[in-house]
């Protein structure tokens, strides 16, 4: 698997979207399961800007070809948000994008925030963090591209497999990118290896968890991958994260799938009430209103129009 940066930047764009037959989502009916997934998935994707800002306060970002990287991946994940969203408009649920992006980065509060200042922290304190971002960032990607392999398969409806299908191909680019800069760092490099490994085994989380809380993230793996095929899928994740010099052996995504069958075993309802009650709206915050972290929802459009003929 090779990946060159000259030639991503050349063919990096917008999903390209030419063809899908929009008109056509309401034919094939979607799951609670499979509505659950695609508000998690376009959640998640709406987060990749906060992603960002946790990787550009790294030494990562002294890295041009990072940092180039990093200006288009941020932009094709964009239109991975926007078009799930699109997607679910069409079949009829109805929400405003933009106020829910901003509700689900409200409600992070004070903890984003403590986030970004460790991982700041780590990365001055310790020359190889970039390395643990990289791996992550492999890993999410990988996971990410299978998550919606699966849901292909258990939706079953044609519009979203053709949408997802090219996804994949975009997320597929990504993990290249990650996995062959992961690698580069750590191949001979001991001291790397030991702490990546380290904070692997002990801080490493599933794409998505902090911003969706334990029980949305295991109604996921749980509707995603608990049979025989998603466990050999997540299995398969796991071997190739392990190819990582250093992390061989190393068990995430499969320890994440046996956490929350135990979790369900310990609590039957567990899980999948939140996809029997439908439970993907996300709440506005609690504290520190939209308005107020962005300035821009208190006014209405009539006061901002006259807002803007005083100036
Ligand atoms: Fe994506
Ligand atoms: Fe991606």
């Amino acid at each position: 698997m090779s990946f060159s940066i000259e030639r991503y930047k050349e063919e990096s764009r917008k999903l390209d979207t030419a063809g899908i037959d929009w008109e056509a989502v309401t034919a094939d009916p979607l799951s609670k399961g499979d509505l659950f997934s695609l508000h998690y998935m376009m959640d998640i994707e709406n987060h990749v800007p906060l992603y960002l800002s946790h990787l550009l306060v790294t030494r990562a970002c002294m890295d041009p070809i990072l940092t180039a990287f990093l200006a288009c991946w941020n932009y094709e994940e964009l239109w991975h948000g926007e078009n799930l969203g699109k997607l679910l408009n069409l079949y009829g649920i109805q929400f405003d994008t933009q106020q829910r992006i901003a509700n689900v980065r409200a409600n992070l509060g004070f903890q984003n925030s403590v986030s970004i200042l460790s991982t700041m922290l780590g990365s001055w304190l310790l020359k190889d963090f970039s390395a643990v971002y990289l791996t992550i960032g492999a890993i999410n990607e990988l996971s990410t591209r299978t998550g919606y392999g699966a849901l292909i398969r258990k939706s079953g409806h044609p519009v979203l497999k053709d949408l997802l299908g090219r996804i994949i191909k975009d997320e597929r680019r990504h993990f290249a990118f990650y996995f062959n800069s992961a690698k580069e760092w750590l191949t001979d490099n001991q001291k790397a290896q030991r702490v990546d490994r380290w904070m692997l085994d002990r801080f490493w989380v599933p794409v998505g968890q902090g911003v969706k809380t334990q029980e949305q993230v295991d109604a996921l793996a749980l509707y995603l991958f608990d049979d025989e095929q998603g466990e050999e899928e997540l299995l398969a994740i796991d071997e190739k994260i392990g190819k990582l010099p250093g992390l061989s052996g190393v068990k995430l995504m499969s320890k994440a799938l046996y956490a929350a069958r135990e979790r369900r075993r310990l609590d039957p309802d567990w899980a999948w009430r939140l996809i029997e009650n439908e439970e993907w709206a996300v709440a506005p915050p609690k504290k520190s209103p939209v308005g107020e972290l962005t300035t821009r929802r208190t006014h209405t459009s009539a006061e901002a129009m006259g807002a803007f003929e005083g100036t």
